[in-house]
């Protein structure tokens, strides 16, 4: 058995249960486009984090993952893996995409068995018990075959199970 699972649908319908919602990110600020700008309309606060999180760091952060926490969703957080310096046609190429998405997944899977950090979001449980949930990632803007993407995933079979949402 995989660690994927496939989903048909937007991945962001309201869910009843506790998950982080992971996405591809530039560190340039910007989530003006595709799941980013969906997220930006539902999640103004998470956005304005993300913001201060680039100005603040810049491509620092290229490889490095961010939980944000929703603010309007209790059992909801937002996983931002920057893969990219800039967004729109400006990013980077899907090799070093790749490169950055694998190392930020492994950032995030750091962060999430730290013991205790569930305070620090105002989780209603402990990180490791939260389904991680995506869309296609690096697929849409970012022009990655989702093949390639779904490749590093497998990678992390026997330490993440991704639950992956295809519209
Ligand atoms: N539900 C499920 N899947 C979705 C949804 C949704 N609501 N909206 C978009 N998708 C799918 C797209 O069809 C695509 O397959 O998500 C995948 C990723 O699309 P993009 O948002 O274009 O993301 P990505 O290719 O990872 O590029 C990241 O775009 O999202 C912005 O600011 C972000 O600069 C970053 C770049």
């Amino acid at each position: 058995m995989s660690n994927l699972q496939y989903i048909k649908g937007n991945i962001l319908t309201l869910k009843g249960y506790p998950h982080i919602l992971i996405h591809s990110c530039n560190c340039n600020g910007s989530w003006g486009g595709g799941i980013a700008y969906q997220m930006s309309m539902r999640y103004p606060h998470s956005e304005r984090d993300y913001i201060q999180i680039c100005e603040e760091n810049g491509s620092n952060l290229l490889g490095k993952c961010a939980l944000i926490p929703s603010y309007s969703e209790d059992n909801l957080i937002i996983a931002c893996l920057f893969t990219s310096s800039l967004g729109g046609s400006g990013h980077g190429s899907k090799e070093s995409i790749l490169k950055y998405t694998k190392e930020a997944l492994e950032d995030m899977y750091n962060q999430i068995n730290v013991p205790d950090i569930a305070t620090k979001y105002g989780a209603i449980e402990k990180l490791t018990k939260y389904k991680l949930e995506m869309p296609m990632i690096n697929s849409g803007i970012f022009g990655v075959p989702w093949e390639l993407t779904e490749q590093e995933l497998l990678s992390f079979d026997g330490k993440m199970n991704f639950t992956v949402y295809q519209l």
